[in-house]
């Protein structure tokens, strides 16, 4: 069978032989890291005069004193202070395969020997037609029709595009439905639709948005009439403008706020009835439920007419069905991610599908049970510091001090300082602190000692 160059390159034994020295150095250095350590006092002085060249020329301090020093351990991180601490966030839910991994290594350096650093939709290598493929079929299995998946750079990038197909198709349709609270990226079209006010800021409005109650656990059919009634009353005042609803099925910036199947069915009936396209939003809950899709642990497979995915997965893309396919010239992009993270791309989720992660026992869910056994536990011996949990499977979050926002900030810095990084979430009177724990790395006694410090840290404060 004839052969291109490339594939005498990519199986030349001195790659092999160069993958096998990396995977021997990085596994060599990557085993020191076995706990959470402070700073090491000799690295203080120009950590700090790193964090303040950071701050200087990006305009504002960061949230954290992190600089990672570029290698980790599973869940572990070490800093460029020589730190070393757990890391329950993941860039917000990024690394899902935790530091160092070899896999991911692997696959990255596929990505970083071929012959350029970024595809685009004019040049992609033949990795992105694996990775499509995968993706595809995965979103599929169940039914649902959005077997077209167009790759782009971020989150919001890839809801830009949900939003443009949705308002080409229905076009002169120029409404959008949004649950209240939701995020949708801070572009400038997703700051118009994500439900928070000092995001979008002396931003000029590009679209309108009618916002639906969230589902509220506490009151299942009260919710479900509510968001009903308000959906009716919006489409009353503006008959036929609605083109679509964004779904945000779980709110992971607003503290891991879940939604229900019913629920999210009866809003769904209102759209088939005034032809508006739903529109899964799950950058956020991709992979960390039962299912690799939230709208699949909803089973909301047959309703789906266009889902964006993002963060777990390495590359961000919208999926829409045949119906919902733009005019060509709609959709375009010059980078659709780099080699290294297609590669990565494909080798995080086959591994998510094929390595026990999903299922009603599977790695996402056992981890899952362990976090809360353990955050009721330290609820119920601090009822007045911690509340929860809340979330599920790998969205998990808790509010402490009464959701007080001062003192939720106050916890998550000192939390940092002890060796575990968290974040805030939702905002005042129901402020939550959220982990996105790097699944693919972390086991159980890993929860057990972020617990540890989360309750030596409630104990250091008042
Ligand atoms: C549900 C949801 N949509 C969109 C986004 C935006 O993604 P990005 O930050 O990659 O643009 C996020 C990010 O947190 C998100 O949680």
């Amino acid at each position: 069978m004839a052969k291109t160059v490339a594939d005498g390159f990519f199986n030349d034994p001195r790659l092999a032989q160069a993958k096998k020295l990396i995977h021997e150095a990085l596994g060599e250095h990557s085993s020191k890291i076995t706990g959470v350590r402070p700073a090491d006092p000799e690295l203080k002085e120009s950590y700090q005069a790193l964090l303040k060249k950071v701050a200087d020329y990006r305009g504002g301090a960061l949230f954290y004193n992190y600089l990672g020093s570029g290698i980790g351990n599973g869940p572990l991180v070490e800093l460029a202070d020589g730190s070393v601490k757990y890391d329950f966030i993941t860039g917000i839910g990024v690394h899902y395969m935790g530091h160092s991994h070899p896999g991911v290594i692997e696959a990255q350096l596929k990505g970083a020997v071929s012959n350029t650093v970024m595809n685009g939709h004019l040049q992609q290598n033949t990795d992105t037609a694996a990775l499509l493929e995968l993706i595809s079929h995965e979103a599929c299995k169940y039914g649902a029709g959005v077997k077209n998946v167009f790759i782009s750079t971020s989150g919001a990038m890839a809801n830009e595009n949900a939003f443009k197909i949705i308002f080409q198709k229905r076009f002169p349709a120029n409404r959008f439905f949004a649950f209240e609270k939701c995020f949708a990226g801070r572009t400038l079209g997703m700051a118009w639709v994500t439900d928070k006010a000092a995001y979008r800021q002396g931003l000029p409005k590009t679209l309108d948005v009618d916002y639906i109650p969230f589902y509220c656990e506490g009151d299942h059919q009260g919710s479900i009439n509510a968001a009903v009634a308000a959906m009716k009353k919006q489409i009353t005042r503006f008959p036929g403008m609605h083109a679509g609803f964004v779904m945000e099925v779980i709110q992971g910036e607003n503290g891991s706020w879940v939604g229900n199947t019913e629920y999210f069915e009866a809003l769904i009936k209102v759209c088939r009835e005034n032809n508006i396209s739903v529109f899964i939003d799950e950058v956020q809950s991709f992979a960390r439920t039962t299912e690799l899709f939230a709208f699949q642990h909803f089973k909301l497979d047959k309703h789906a007419d266009v889902v964006a995915i993002g963060k777990n997965s390495q590359v961000c893309a919208t999926l829409f069905t045949d119906d919902h396919k733009p005019k060509p010239g709609l959709m375009s992009q010059t980078f659709t991610g780099s080699a290294a993270q297609i590669a990565a791309a494909y080798y995080v989720i086959n591994s998510i599908v094929t390595g026990g992660y999903l299922g009603a026992d599977g790695k996402i869910e056992r981890l899952h049970r362990r976090f809360k056994a353990n955050l009721e536990r330290i609820s119920n011996k601090n009822p007045d510091k911690l509340k929860g949990p809340f979330g599920i499977g790998a969205m998990v979050a808790m509010s402490v001090f009464n959701g007080d926002e001062p003192k939720s900030k106050a916890f998550t810095i000192k939390l940092f300082e002890n060796g575990v990084l968290s974040f805030m979430a939702g905002g005042h009177p129901t402020t939550r602190v959220r982990f996105l724990m790097p699944v693919m790395a972390t086991e159980e006694r890993h929860i057990d000692e972020v617990c540890a410090i989360i309750e030596k840290t409630l104990s250091e404060m008042d």
